[in-house]
């Protein structure tokens, strides 16, 4: 036995002997990662590929967990030097059991649920042959054209840090009930959610200042939270394109985070330079990448070029091992080498099981926002209730609860059937007379005024109407741009004509963006807005519509009145006239702000109080439950530095706790603070600066003013 082979040996030095076993050749083969035969995803349709058992990494398998043990076999057995391979797949918000998109888990300001939710996925992935998932994507994002942002988590932040840190965690961490673990891939580094006006694959051009306020920390949070790979970015980052920057993947991710895991590219990025006017030689694309510190080339084989360029002296071969040397070292931690196959269980028992169910039922309604609330109609009382009509395209569509990114489905291979709200509304208003008609389709505009009218005449003979539209899920995620945020198609129309029947209306809206209310809240008395929230997440809606459950959500992103408020986040830096500059034509407020959402109880902040303590800024308040329901209240706290070296935003979110109370109950919240660690700020070059002085900390709608 080799000391590569033998698992008593520590990893490190397994790596450094089997590499020094293997030829050029199969040095290269790690470096690449391809589809086996022609992959169908959209966006992702490639080549089709011969299968090579030297092959570092395999994405995309969909062919069932036999068919992928006989080809990890071919590369256990059938090389030299039997190195597994690594399967990767897009397990983005649950691989069977579907759970809210990471928008609507950010709402939730509930980072364990998130962790919770990658735990299960987990599990359930590594079932069905998958080593390593390409999330969670981390990228804050101020701009909702771009279609991405339901992968993320908003716009802050250190939520997006928090949240990414949960999940890496989640995938990561074996616990006794769910040893299988799976590597996270934090995605995608860096800068590509700031692509000129919500393109896809655009040009981004991001200061240094910008990029270390917003978009760094959410990675730098992931990679100390112990990521095991990362994945560079499409986008050319002021001028320098991901796959190719020294500066981002060697300065930063790994001097300065010692980041120790492995750098895969995106989809066909290397081959991509050409196009972004990089270089069109391939093994030029090649040697650029693996110098800058991108490890693994995804689907387009450019890196086959580096064996040759290895030979003739163009690329020094300590590139070429360091590359190797981070690849191999995340298969020997995931335990690849021991454990190379996956076990063929019966599906029933661990995929679907009842409580991953259950648990997403609670997850959606946990994510959920509760955005208006005229007179208390909700939560609507059973009893109350004897006639209800049922409108809109997505009363019953499966597709954009689910939303986007299913790895499964995009194979053809749907999970079980979804509930859509049609199946389940009865169950919650048994003796209610229900009647159904989608008025209008998700896209098509005009719409047709015959089933618009339909409509109409359904909401006047009802008592309550319960209105569901939103965006379809095949107008979100990757390539799914909109330079238009309001409802799609004729939906604005249905939304008019059902109100105009004077029934209180409840709508409920899909999306997996901000979208644009304006001119359409204003007709209905309640919006839930549901996100996509998987495979509960009907029986969810109607859990809160009905009282079940309580909304405790908040919005992670700004929801702009208009697209021209676009790019629009909570927190902005000051202006030079702070009275002056609003647009004359609009005003500049958000629709919704963020932290927006409302609750069935309510609570009261009193008694905000701050003390020093060893060192330390405490600050403490009483939250209390003054309603008449059990209820979980989002506490979000916010700092203001209104004079610094370099100009802070006029506020910003430092910390956020999730509390739950009981009604008549209170607590005391408490925040303590290092002043020299979060009262600092990061500057242009990435370094914390402290600069004592006055300082404002604001909670619920109270502030205090202290110095330190
Ligand atoms: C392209 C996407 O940008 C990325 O997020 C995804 O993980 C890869 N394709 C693999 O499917």
């Amino acid at each position: 036995m080799h000391p590569y082979q033998n698992p008593d040996c520590p990893v490190e030095e397994r790596v450094s002997d089997l590499l020094s076993r293997m030829t050029t050749a199969e040095k290269v083969a790690q470096t690449l990662q391809f589809t086996i035969g022609k992959d169908t995803t959209p966006n992702n349709i490639g080549a089709d590929h011969p299968f090579d058992p030297r092959v570092g990494s395999i994405l995309s398998f969909y062919g069932g967990v036999t068919e992928r043990n006989a080809y990890q076999k071919l590369a256990i057995e059938g090389t030299r030097l039997g190195i597994p391979i690594i399967w990767g797949a897009d397990v983005i918000h649950g691989w069977q059991t579907i759970f809210p998109a990471a928008i609507a888990q950010a709402s939730s300001f509930d980072p364990e649920l998130t962790r919770q939710i990658s735990r299960i996925s987990a599990a359930e992935a590594w079932y069905g042959g998958v080593d390593w998932t390409f999330s969670p994507m981390v990228e804050v994002c101020h701009d909702p054209r771009w279609e991405r942002v339901v992968e993320g988590y908003g716009e802050d932040p250190a939520v997006a840090g928090k949240f990414a840190a949960a999940a890496v965690q989640g995938y990561q961490q074996p616990t006794p009930e769910h040893p299988e673990t799976i590597a996270a891939c934090l995605k995608h580094y860096v800068g590509y959610s700031a692509s000129e006006a919500g393109h896809d694959y655009a040009y981004t051009d991001i200061s240094q200042r910008a990029l270390h306020e917003w978009y760094l920390p959410p990675f730098e949070a992931g990679v100390r939270a112990g990521a095991q790979t990362v994945m560079s970015s499409f986008n050319d980052l002021n001028g320098t394109p991901a796959v190719v920057h020294h500066g981002m993947m060697t300065g930063i991710l790994r001097n300065s985070w010692n980041f120790r895991g492995f750098v895969v590219s995106d989809w066909e990025s290397v081959k991509q330079l050409e196009a972004q006017g990089f270089s069109s030689n391939p093994e030029h694309q090649a040697v650029s990448s693996i110098t800058a510190g991108n490890d693994m080339d995804m689907v387009d084989g450019i890196y086959r070029h580096l064996e040759a360029a290895v030979e003739s002296g163009r690329l020094e071969m300590r590139y070429l091992n360091l590359a190797v040397e981070r690849i191999l070292r995340v298969k020997f931690e995931l335990g690849l080498f021991e454990h190379p196959y996956t076990p063929e269980r019966d599906p029933a028992a661990v995929w679907l099981r009842r409580e991953y169910l259950d648990f997403a039922r609670r997850s959606a309604a946990d994510t959920m926002v509760l955005l208006k609330n005229e007179d208390d109609l909700l939560p609507l009382l059973p009893e109350r209730y004897r006639r209800i009509a049922l409108i809109g395209p997505a009363a019953d569509n499966s597709d954009a609860l689910l939303g986007s990114w299913l790895a499964l489905a995009a194979a053809g291979r749907k999970p079980v059937r979804t509930e859509t709200y049609r199946d389940v509304i009865a169950d919650y208003f048994p003796e209610a007379e229900i009647r159904c008609a989608p008025g209008c389709a998700y896209r098509s505009s005009p719409g047709d005024e015959a089933t618009i009218a339909e409509a109409a005449a359904l909401a006047a003979r009802s008592d309550v109407v319960i209105l569901a539209v939103g965006e379809p899920g095949d107008l979100t995620g990757e390539n799914k741009s909109r330079a238009d945020l309001r409802l799609p198609g004729a939906q604005e129309q249905l939304v008019a004509a059902v109100a105009a029947s004077g029934r209180p209306v409840v709508m409920l809206t899909g999306s997996g963006r901000p979208i644009i209310y304006s001119g359409t809240a204003e007709r209905v008395q309640s919006i839930l807005h549901v996100w996509q929230g998987g495979i509960m997440a009907a029986r969810a809606a109607f859990d809160l519509l009905t009282g079940a459950a309580t909304p405790s959500a908040r919005l992670p992103m700004t929801f702009p009145r208009a697209v021209g408020q676009v790019p629009i986040y909570y927190n902005r830096h000051r202006r030079a006239r702070p009275e002056s500059g609003q647009y004359s034509d609009l005003a500049e407020t958000p629709y919704y702000e963020f932290g927006h959402g409302l609750s069935y109880t309510t609570f009261t902040y009193s008694e905000l109080r701050l003390e020093r303590r060893d060192g330390r800024i405490i600050i403490e308040f009483t939250l209390a439950n003054t309603g008449k329901r059990s209820g979980s209240e989002v506490v979000i706290w916010f700092l203001s530095d209104p004079e610094a070296a370099l100009t802070q935003p006029a506020k910003r979110l430092i910390s956020f706790q999730k509390i739950s109370l009981a009604p008549g109950t209170s607590q005391t919240v408490r925040l303590a603070l290092k002043p020299e660690q979060d009262l600092s700020y990061t500057d242009e070059t990435g370094q914390r600066v402290f600069e004592p002085g006055s300082f404002i900390i604001s909670t619920g709608n109270r502030s205090i003013e202290f110095q330190a």
